[in-house]
């Protein structure tokens, strides 16, 4: 397995608007992010995470970009985006773009141009066709409810938008589209940035001539891992990515772990790795996100086994738990409640303790949670608002849909950064664009930065763990105790040693008994959510409520 920086790496995302206000606009800024460097830095993050903080109307928080290459006046001003950058560089951490290039705000210059008329020079940087016998050009359904085509009456024709209506998809049929794409890459890069996130990158290429769905079902199969989505990559890194040392991670929509081998196999000359979806989806139902459904640990471990094992040594996994798509990962996959530190502490620990790069998603090293709001009006984000009126319109009960939208809605995890007991948990002096979660004076950094057995300082303590063992980030991954319902069991290999990782899942103590055995001279408890004795013996081991241990096994004998 190659060595690379970025598989190394611990990565930490910023949601802008929601990270630190510095002039009391209510709305996060760069200054803002600029003030909390010496935090990321106490933690032990390598590269940071920027969400678009381009030029936007902010129809969706930044994905829909009006201009490419100028910042947004809320978040400050392009000299305090190049402090920012110097400020990390300075701390020896990193920064990654957000790259949103399916799609551009339909108030981009381009776009403009674009809708004038249909011999326009920019007519064909994005998809318009004309309506099939007074209908929309064919049955493709938008990821936020609704017909992904809007009519637009200036030529009389429609437009495709997969994400908002104001998010038109660019054309990459359209060489001068992907040159434009490159050049303003290459215009990124050449400032000193260390890499990109693409958003949705696996959706840019789309099957010609735009048939119907198949089946009824929305048309992914048509633009998901599109024909020519591989050969633009391809071409991407030939032209802008290879000329340089960075990283890249693309979010993908939808992917198996044969799509991400070929999205991220060492030998592709595409990405570095992908953001897959999968683990995402075990509490979604049959009509998607919103129909919440029980899951099992089995699965889940079935789940991530499957990623672990068929990318390794092929392509490299990103591991996030969580982010500002997601709810929290501590309502969703442990416990907000009674036992939050130590469910904080173990998904941490699977976190940390996988084969990839782990993301953290600004908030969860201080264990924030889902929130509650009681009416639809506090919520923000276009994607929820949308599922409320589509829902409503269908006959759906407001309780059931509040219920979906508490479980899976974006603005879970974008309430503000709780920083201190402080009114606005001391985000902002104003009011916040999106409400603070009730619960920041027991949450915060500052409180977790008093508290040598925070949940912020176990997040530090895996990282420098992860600087001072190879086998963390490179070793190979086994499932153990594979049928267990309540324990979350691996090792890890690397050359002659082993790592062995046991996760309690739940609230209830349960036994644990190494299946298979394994046999070895001494082990070294490496870290722990608990006190634990160093004599115990792991063929009747006690776990307590979510109890995480990660032991390093010497001289083990296979
Ligand atoms: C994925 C982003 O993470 C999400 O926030 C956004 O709404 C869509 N892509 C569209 O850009």
């Amino acid at each position: 397995m190659e060595k690379k920086w970025w598989k190394e790496s611990v990565v930490y995302q910023i949601y802008p608007r929601s990270f630190m206000d510095s002039n009391g606009d209510g709305v996060g800024d760069l200054r803002g992010i600029i003030s909390k460097l010496d935090y990321l830095k106490t933690l032990g993050v390598d590269v940071v995470w920027l969400c678009p903080v381009y030029e936007s109307p902010n129809d969706d928080n930044g994905y829909d970009i009006s201009n490419y290459q100028g910042i947004m006046d809320e978040f400050g001003t392009m000299k305090d985006w190049e402090d920012l950058l110097a400020g990390l560089h300075e701390r020896g951490m990193k920064l990654i773009m957000d790259l949103v290039v399916n799609h551009s705000s339909d108030e981009h210059a381009w776009f403009v141009e674009s809708r004038k008329s249909k011999d326009n020079p920019y007519r064909d940087y994005y998809i318009w066709r004309p309506g099939k016998d007074g209908k929309e050009p064919n049955d493709w359904g938008s990821f936020f409810s609704g017909s992904a085509w809007k009519y637009d009456e200036g030529t009389d024709e429609y437009f495709l938008h997969l994400f908002s209506t104001k998010q038109p998809d660019l054309n990459w049929e359209n060489p001068q589209v992907r040159r434009e794409v490159y050049d303003m890459m290459t215009w990124w890069l050449d400032k000193g940035i260390d890499g990109f996130r693409m958003d949705v990158i696996n959706l840019i290429s789309k099957t010609p001539g735009l048939p119907d769905s198949s089946d009824g079902s929305g048309g992914g199969e048509h633009y998901i891992n599109g024909p020519r989505v591989h050969e633009f990559l391809q071409e991407m890194n030939r032209e802008v990515l290879s000329k340089y040392d960075i990283m890249t991670v693309g979010e993908a929509v939808d992917v198996s772990p044969e799509d991400a081998i070929l999205f991220a196999g060492g030998d592709r000359g595409e990405l570095n790795m992908v953001f897959q979806f999968e683990w995402m989806g075990i509490d979604s139902g049959p009509t998607g996100k919103w129909e919440v459904t029980p899951w099992k640990l089995t699965q889940f471990k079935e789940m991530v086994s499957k990623w672990q094992t068929k990318l390794n040594g092929k392509a490299w996994n990103s591991i996030y738990l969580n982010n500002h798509d997601q709810p929290r990962l501590l309502s969703r996959f442990g416990n907000d409640g009674k036992y939050h530190n130590e469910s904080a502490k173990m998904l941490a620990t699977l976190l940390h303790t996988l084969q990839g790069t782990p993301y953290i998603y600004q908030g969860e090293e201080i264990g924030m949670t889902n929130v509650r709001f009681e009416k639809i009006e506090e919520y923000k984000d276009i994607e929820t608002l949308n599922m409320y009126k589509d829902y409503l319109s269908k006959g759906h009960d407001v309780a059931d849909i509040m219920e979906s939208i508490y479980a899976k809605g974006r603005d879970n995890a974008r309430t503000p950064m709780q920083w201190n007991a402080e009114p606005q948990a001391g985000f902002t002096t104003g009011t916040p664009w999106l409400a603070v979660n009730p619960n920041y004076k027991e949450i915060n950094a500052e409180k977790a930065l008093g508290d040598p057995d925070s949940v912020f300082y176990y997040y530090k303590k895996l990282i420098e763990l992860r600087k001072k063992h190879d086998i963390i980030v490179y070793g190979d991954y086994t499932l153990l105790n594979e049928t267990d319902e309540q324990i979350f069991a691996y090792t890890r290999k690397w050359g002659d040693e082993q790592l062995l990782v046991i996760l309690n899942f739940y609230e209830n103590p349960a036994q644990f008994k190494l299946e298979p055995a394994i046999n070895f001279q001494s082990k070294e408890l490496l870290i722990g959510n608990y006190e634990a004795s160093p004599d115990e013996d792991f063929h009747e081991l006690s776990l307590r409520p979510y109890e995480a241990r990660v032991y390093k096994l010497k001289g083990v004998n296979a």
